[in-house]
């Protein structure tokens, strides 16, 4: 957090001052996609994995959550008793979670699984609770970009295959990286229905066809090829939630957390003049304006993801001022935490 004097009455100093009143009865928590507004009030700024790891030892018995839905979701499962957990805009969900529906996801592992192989889902984290549940019912566990390959491979020895969702993209590209060719891999197309096709029973790999419009549709593979053209010696590093054409064109791809240590140690090396950095833009801005003495930093595209900028530092305070009665508290179905929560610690026993 910055130590900062705030105009005395404007947002900023009002939400200092209530933070300052609930003391430790409050947590805020905030992904790096938040922007700068509200990232200034946060006390954990994390990538997804970062931020779930920290909730197990948060004693304070409120948590606002400034991140989309399904981060608040997860926090819940892993909350303790007593705490609440707060997400100062309900709007805010992420828009790849949304490509699978909980039913559909369910429907099609009871169809893969009808025959009795094996099929194990592994589920990135940025998915619904709902889905959690269905994944943890059916043996799987859930994933982040940190510890995807991990993950990935841990599924593979729990079955004959695995149904990895719901981005298509983090799949492809971590299977890239244990060198699983792509004949092995099925991408499922729910429209044309290829769950029981020859192609889909003999994948080792089926792919949910979900992914982060913000993420595929506005970083380019020829964007990739345009800055290593301007800046022969300098790399390009991306979100492995782009697409492969574009990760393979690049010189790494990692989480938030990756490549903001990159990003440090490129600074501190001074060995490149440029850095080009494809993810969501209110990150990047904040690397370019650290490091602006040191390495200038290039955004691939100036993406910005609509549902991370529904958390405002108005709404951050509108949630303050109405924690004491709940306002913008988040609550999961019951009946889903036991098998969603399953799917989560999975990945962090796995990950430990
Ligand atoms: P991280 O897993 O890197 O935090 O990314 C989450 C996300 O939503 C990326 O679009
Ligand atoms: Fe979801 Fe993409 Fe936004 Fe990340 S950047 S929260 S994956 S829509």
């Amino acid at each position: 957090m910055e130590n900062k004097a705030y105009v005395p009455g404007s947002t900023d100093s009002r939400i200092e001052e209530l933070r300052k009143r609930f003391g430790d009865d409050l947590v805020i928590l905030g992904h790096h996609y938040q922007s700068d507004e509200v990232v200034r009030h946060v006390d954990i700024v994390g990538d997804s994995l970062e931020l779930a790891r920290r909730i197990p030892d948060i004693e304070a018995r409120n948590i606002v959550f400034c991140g989309v839905y399904f981060m608040a979701e997860s926090a819940c499962l892993l909350a303790r008793p007593g705490q609440r957990v707060f997400l100062p805009d309900h709007e805010a969900d992420c828009a790849m979670a949304r490509m699978a529906r909980a039913e559909d996801v369910e429907r099609a592992l009871e169809r893969l699984t009808a025959s009795g192989r094996r099929v194990v889902p592994l589920a990135y984290v940025n998915s619904s609770l709902a889905v959690k549940a269905v994944v943890g019912r059916f043996g799987g566990a859930v994933c982040t970009s940190s510890n995807a390959k991990v993950m990935l491979e841990w599924a593979f020895k729990q079955g004959d295959a695995v149904l990895f969702l719901p981005d298509r993209n983090l799949g492809r590209n971590t299977a890239r990286t244990l060198g699983i060719p792509a004949k092995e891999q099925c991408l499922l197309d729910l429209s044309r229905d290829n769950l029981d096709s020859d192609e889909a029973r003999s994948a080792r790999l089926l792919l949910w066809p979900g992914c982060c419009p913000i993420h595929e549709s506005l970083m380019k593979p020829d964007m990739v090829d345009a800055f290593h053209s301007h800046f022969p010696g300098c790399r390009v590093l991306v979100h492995p939630e782009c697409s492969p054409e574009v990760v393979e064109r690049c010189d790494g791809a990692g989480s938030t957390a990756y490549l903001i240590k990159e990003a440090e140690k490129a600074a501190a090396e001074g060995k490149e003049s440029a850095l080009c950095i494809g993810t969501e833009f209110h990150l990047v801005r904040r690397l370019m304006e650290k490091y602006a003495d040191r390495i200038n930093i290039i955004p691939l595209a100036q993406a910005t993801c609509a549902d991370m900028e529904k958390v405002t530092a108005e709404r951050l305070l509108a949630t303050l001022e109405g924690l004491d009665e709940g306002k913008g508290e988040v609550f999961v179905d019951e009946a889903l935490k036991a098998p969603a929560r399953e799917s989560l610690v999975r990945m962090l026993e796995v990950c430990r």
